[in-house]
């Protein structure tokens, strides 16, 4: 049973969340955003400057690319949901402690369960070691693995390819999986139903 009737009330909670130190330096918290029921959804890593001024996941210059690499999908904002690992800016935007990942990991938790996506896109490292801990962004992005019933994606965090332009190829050719992976996923027959047993007479 989820915590919360809706994907709604529990981004609402999570407006008032007080369980980690980032809520005592945060401007906003930054609960995620898009289609409340979706095939493909995105997790990050926490807000940065703009989002936490604007309350809005990525929507500074890695969130600009984000849109473009949706959009080369045929999709739009509104079709996907976006999210990330912890809700509040870290400081400096330092790496989020595995203490506030833990504390916040419920509301992550939460919106998987309601939303009931095919598709998790991991964008970059830290969401990446949730759904596969121990794997190196390197060794696994654009290698699609089945998790808990749910297909993962690890890709690059589109802030990389602001940093090193080569990554932005390899961003794209990753995301190009995701249409693909959707309909091999429609493709996967449902398991045969059971024969009716036939009662003696
Ligand atoms: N980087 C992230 O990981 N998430 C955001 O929302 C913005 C930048």
């Amino acid at each position: 049973m989820p915590e919360y009737a809706s994907l709604a009330e529990l981004c609402h909670a999570a407006l008032s969340c007080t369980a980690c130190d980032l809520s005592k330096h945060r401007t906003q918290v930054v609960p995620g955003e898009g289609a409340a029921r979706t095939d493909v959804m995105f997790i990050g890593e926490g807000p940065g400057y703009h989002e936490d001024q604007q309350g809005r996941p990525f929507v500074g210059p890695a969130g600009k690319l984000l849109d473009e690499l949706i959009a080369s999908i045929g999709m739009t904002r509104a079709d996907v949901y976006i999210a990330n690992m912890v809700k509040c800016r870290p400081p400096g935007n330092r790496d989020p402690s595995p203490a506030e990942v833990e504390a916040c990991g419920h509301w992550l938790d939460g919106q998987i369960e309601h939303i009931d996506p095919k598709i998790i896109v991991t964008l970059g490292r830290h969401s990446l070691a949730k759904f596969l801990p121990g794997e190196t962004i390197t060794r696994v992005h654009g290698k699609a693995r089945k998790v808990d019933g749910r297909i993962v994606l690890p890709v690059h965090h589109p802030a990389a390819a602001l940093y090193q332009q080569s990554l932005r190829g390899t961003l794209e050719e990753d995301f190009r999986q995701i249409p693909q992976l959707l309909q091999q996923m429609e493709q996967v027959p449902e398991p045969e139903p059971k024969p009716k047993q036939l009662g003696l007479f």
